[in-house]
């Protein structure tokens, strides 16, 4: 079996100028889930794949995956990341932006060792994912300026900024071990729907997460007003005068104690937290259910255990 970070470490950075390098080494180096890739090589598994074959992809949708983690940090100020300053606060914002275009650079290259004859369709399917995280980053932050966003654009937004990737790692694994078309979308649709449990549950803890474990700043989205799954089912929820007084809240833009302290109270009142419970386990057992479609076999089981292991993460 592949070992996914010693595959990881063995990737070389020790290249000049180190201004460039050096910041993707630090990040490819301070670990994180590994998610992506693991589901990637889960896929392969599944239809008894070569692993090997399908390490380039697996390592390029990681690769692919942090570089998106370098510029989001710029996008969004965040400070801490797997409990170490970003790359923006570490360097400077130049360096993050710079560092992680290489980084894009990278993963395509790494794209390029897929097999042959499964290069095309691996690579039409990584641009349209690419393609799809843009247009959700995009939407992520026109929704902080705009008044009425609905859950329905919200869910648009996270699978496109999420979940895509997600599906597209399961996806793409299973093709390359040669799953067939039915099972190529099954894949692709439990991990666009554990994709989008996956980032509900990253609001969930940016406001109710313990920074030590979860590795990031917490209440970040509160401050800068992000349209979350928590915000949303508040104001979907909250009587004429909670929602007046929560958009009140809104009109304050930069990081305020009294602010963070407010809306979190307001959303505990609101009991907006079990609610957005809910959605999240609506979409892991929409997950769940695509395994029917799929080889009863070890990997599938695996795939059961990562989708609820995932749905109680503390990290
Ligand atoms: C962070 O992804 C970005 C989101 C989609 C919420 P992960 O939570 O998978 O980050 P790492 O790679 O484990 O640090
Ligand atoms: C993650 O959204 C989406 C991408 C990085 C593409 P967030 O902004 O919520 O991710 P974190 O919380 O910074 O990891
Ligand atoms: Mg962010
Ligand atoms: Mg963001
Ligand atoms: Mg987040």
């Amino acid at each position: 079996m592949v070992d996914i970070n010693k595959s990881i470490e063995s990737l070389n950075w020790t290249k000049e100028p180190k201004g460039l390098y050096e910041p993707i080494a630090y990040t490819l180096a301070s670990g994180g889930k590994r998610l992506r890739p693991q589901l990637a090589l889960i896929g392969a598994r599944m239809f008894g794949g070569n692993e090997e074959e399908v390490l380039p992809a697996a390592l390029a949708l990681e690769v692919f995956h942090n570089f998106t983690l370098l510029h989001d940090d710029v996008m969004d100020r965040a400070e801490v990341r797997r409990g170490r300053p970003t790359v923006h606060v570490k360097w400077d914002d130049n360096t993050a932006i710079l560092s992680g275009d290489q980084m894009l650079i990278e993963a395509y290259q790494l794209l390029s060792r897929v097999p042959e004859s499964k290069l095309p369709q691996v690579l039409r399917w990584f641009n349209e994912m690419a393609t799809g995280i843009c247009e959700g980053q995009q939407y992520d932050m026109e929704f902080e300026h705009r008044d009425h966003v609905g859950l329905d654009d919200y869910m648009k937004m996270i699978e496109l900024k999420t979940s895509v990737l997600l599906a597209n790692a399961l996806r793409t694994g299973g093709f390359i071990a040669g799953a067939n078309e039915a099972q190529q979308e099954a894949l692709y649709q439990f991990g666009l729907h554990i994709g989008l449990a996956f980032q509900i549950q990253d609001d969930i803890l940016d406001v109710y997460g313990d920074p030590k474990t979860f590795g990031k700043a917490i209440v970040g989205d509160i401050c800068c007003n992000k349209k979350t799954a928590l915000l949303l089912t508040a104001l979907e929820k909250a009587d004429p005068a909670t929602k007046a007084e929560l958009q009140q809240w809104l009109l304050v833009h930069d990081r305020n104690e009294e602010k963070i302290a407010a809306v979190t109270a307001l959303y505990n009142r609101l009991g907006v937290r079990s609610e957005v419970e809910k959605i999240m386990e609506k979409h892991t057992s929409i997950a769940l259910s695509q395994l029917n479609l799929l080889p009863q076999n070890d990997a599938a089981e695996q795939l059961r255990k990562l989708a609820e292991k995932l749905a109680n993460r503390k990290s």
